[in-house]
């Protein structure tokens, strides 16, 4: 058997810690299948001292993990430290600069970086892979940009974020409290060290513009990227979604058209309501999935585990296997040179129905305010209800009106809610969510 693939793994968390265990586990098949063993010569963490429950006795340590792109017993660092700049970046260049191959699982990193970090690797001649950036476990980027190379891909949607998924789906399925789920998910591996990112639709935005780059064979353009998170979301939006037949669901969507004046890029990430009869409805938990529609191909689904330890580690060490056995195409699937230049999408030209909720004084002529903010702004509404006070007798308290529109120009929402902005009836920002498909 040929020598094996030397790897220095910075990060020891739970995706590190998942990767130890399973070359662990799993290196007599996974040699035979890279045809040739990979091997941990080094690693790097925070805290030497920490117990991670793994033996980390028989691998060098560097408590600068810079260092381990200069060692010479190592042919590919591992980045699982995570964040978009700092001493992730730090490595990631030096890793490219000295020839050696990089694995990320950076999503962060790789949509504020990635096409330096391309230009880098081409340069070097080093491969670049980061198949785990993107929902976790599931093999989506070599999906897209080998299975499906010959497609023109017209659009993407998925459930990219781990977190927001199992959040929703357990406030759907217990009725439990947004911030009691987190927790959960915090505890479970699940999140960000920073899980704002999470919540606010900020880790599905870069996994999104690193979806999009490779689908359309754009340039990749995570500052065009309109996202919101879920934390306005209330269980009165989930059981209101779900008398009208659907769920809510984190969405990221993209798709690119081109004009006279080039590609036009649309990237959004937004809670949606999502049809119960809809592939991504039924997508429950940490479980990620995306949809590819394929000029030939048709629709693909793509579905797995998006987050936590096993299924991240499977996809880092798929990397790893491709890199062994000199499987190295360049990373956003074409050459980064002959990535095109996009613009973004107007949002306002778009044609949707919406869901709109609105906490309001429950006093007269607040409705008839915000029918007359549809009409002047031509929004048709489809379906209203006001829910009533639990308590009669809380005089004051607001109670929410919640409404579907008619399919139409997403600028009539606009206007309305520009009509309706500041009114004194409104006790918060209306929340606003399209209907997906
Ligand atoms: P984690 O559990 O927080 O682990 C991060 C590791 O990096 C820790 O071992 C930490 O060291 C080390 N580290 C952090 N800052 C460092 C610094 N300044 N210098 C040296 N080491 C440092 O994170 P994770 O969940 O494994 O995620 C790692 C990466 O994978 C991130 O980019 C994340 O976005 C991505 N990812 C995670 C998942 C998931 O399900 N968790 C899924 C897909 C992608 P100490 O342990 O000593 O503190
Ligand atoms: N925090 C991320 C999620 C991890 O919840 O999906 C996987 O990228």
């Amino acid at each position: 058997m040929a020598d094996s693939l030397r790897i220095a793994l910075a990060g020891l968390g739970t995706v590190g810690v998942g990767v130890i265990n399973l070359l662990a586990e799993n290196g007599g098949v996974i040699a035979g299948r890279a045809g040739r063993p990979i091997t941990i010569t080094a690693v790097s963490a925070r805290d030497r001292q920490k117990d991670r429950g793994v033996d980390l006795s028989a691998y060098g340590w560097e408590d600068d993990m810079t260092a381990l792109a200069a060692r010479d017993d190592v042919d590919v660092v591992v980045e699982l430290v995570g964040g978009s700049d700092g001493p992730a970046l730090a490595l990631a260049r030096s890793a490219l600069s000295c020839g050696k191959g990089l694995v990320t699982a950076n999503k962060a990193m790789v949509a504020h970086h990635g096409m330096e970090l391309a230009k880098a690797a081409a340069a070097n001649d080093a491969p670049l892979r980061f198949e785990a950036a993107v929902a976790g476990g599931i093999p989506v980027i070599k999906g897209l940009s080998e299975g499906a190379a010959a497609n023109k891909i017209e659009q993407v949607q998925g459930i990219l974020n781990g977190t927001c998924n199992y959040i929703l789906s357990q406030m759907e399925s217990t009725g439990a409290d947004f911030g009691d789920v987190l927790k959960e998910a915090q505890a479970l591996g699940y999140a960000e060290a920073d899980p704002t990112f999470d919540i606010e639709g900020v880790d599905a935005a870069h996994k999104l513009a690193i979806l999009a780059a490779i689908a359309f064979g754009t340039k990749l353009d995570f500052d065009a990227v309109d996202s919101t998170g879920i934390s306005a979301i209330r269980s009165a939006d989930i059981s209101q979604a779900d008398a009208l037949g659907y769920v809510i669901r984190l969405i990221g969507l993209a798709d690119c058209s081109s004009d006279d004046s080039g590609n036009r890029l649309f990237q959004k990430v937004a809670p949606c309501l999502v049809p119960k009869d809809h592939p991504l409805a039924r997508v429950d938990g940490p479980t990620n999935a995306v949809v590819a529609d394929g000029n030939f191909s048709g629709r693909l689904l793509f579905e797995g585990a998006g987050a936590g330890d096993g299924p991240t580690a499977s996809a880092v060490v798929a990397d790893l296997i491709d890199i062994a056995r000199g499987m190295t195409p360049p990373p956003f699937s074409l050459p980064v040179e002959q990535l095109a230049q996009s613009t973004p999408a107007d949002p306002d030209g778009r044609i949707s129905s919406v869901y709109m909720r609105f906490l309001v004084a429950d006093r007269p002529g607040v409705m008839a305010e915000l029918t007359a903010a549809m009409r002047d702004a031509g929004v048709s509404i489809e379906s209203l209800i006001q829910h009533g006070r639990h308590d009669e007798n809380s005089g004051e308290e607001p109670v929410i009106v919640a409404m579907v529109t008619h399919e139409g120009p997403e600028s009539a929402v606009t206007r309305a809610l520009d009509l309706l902005a500041g009114s004194p009836a409104l006790a918060e920002e209306p929340l606003v969510m399209r209907l997906l498909g």
